[in-house]
């Protein structure tokens, strides 16, 4: 690819249509409130931290009458665009949205929305690290636990060697023109994609993985959300 001497710009896309079934709580888990505020709040006012971003799309369900009543959601900054039936949908979708205004080498930085204990330090690294990287990069986290494969009987079939296994998070940072492409082959080849960096990998572009914090969590299941209001307590008292 070819750079040239301008300094890339950097766009942000909150991947925030999802249902949140394995949450069970009747309500899209975003929605869900800590210290006051939703999820979605949380992550958002986060990310809107960041100094240079050009612009934040974020992704939400046609179906979705919550988002409009959010305060955020009236933000200048943030444009809203229609979420899709897959997380990689909702992220394709903020791309084509971005077509006309961004350039191939541009930064996007892809953050989901259920992860709310995220740090601008933790951001501000991915992007340091990668300045030059031509592909791009995700936060992760050296696995801790060891890791089994198991068949259909929940018999475990291998004990996979931890020292090679990486925990991908998000953000995962890459250029607009890769990205996009890369999801967009996804989609026509069929393949489940359930990362940005996948998409990335499947079409042939390495890329590194940055070390994050391991309290960058998903909130998925209904024990998460305890743990987030511990982290997000923390957090505001040291930072
Ligand atoms: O379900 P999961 O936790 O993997 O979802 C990750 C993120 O992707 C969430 O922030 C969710 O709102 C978002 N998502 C989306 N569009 C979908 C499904 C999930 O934006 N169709």
């Amino acid at each position: 690819m070819t750079h040239t001497n301008t300094p890339s710009r950097y766009w942000i896309i909150v991947p925030a249509a999802g249902v949140g079934a394995r949450m069970g709580a009747g309500m899209p888990k975003q929605y869900l409130t800590l210290l006051g505020k939703t999820i979605l709040e949380h992550t958002l006012e986060r990310l809107l931290g960041l100094p240079n971003v050009t612009g934040v799309l974020v992704a939400i369900s046609p179906t979705d009458n919550i988002w409009p009543q959010l305060p955020v959601s009236a933000n200048p900054r943030i444009t809203r665009i229609d979420g899709g039936a897959e997380r990689s949908d909702s992220v394709l979708n903020a791309l084509e949205a971005l077509a006309d205004q961004a350039q191939a080498q541009d930064w996007v930085l892809v953050h989901d929305a259920a992860r709310p204990c995220i740090t601008l330090s933790a951001i501000q690294n991915l992007c340091a690290v990668l300045v030059d990287d031509p592909v791009g990069g995700i936060l992760a986290v050296p696995v801790s636990d060891t890791i089994k494969r198991v068949d259909a009987n929940h018999t475990i079939v291998q004990t996979l060697d931890r020292t090679q296994l990486w925990q991908a998070q998000t953000p995962q940072l890459f250029r607009y023109g890769l990205l996009r492409a890369s999801l967009a082959s996804a989609r026509a080849r069929g393949q489940t994609i359930t990362d940005e960096a996948s998409a990335l990998e499947a079409n042939g572009h390495p890329h590194r993985v940055v070390e994050g914090r391991a309290d960058n969590i998903k909130i998925t299941r209904p024990e998460d959300l305890a743990l987030a209001h511990t982290i997000l307590q923390q957090q505001e008292t040291t930072q």
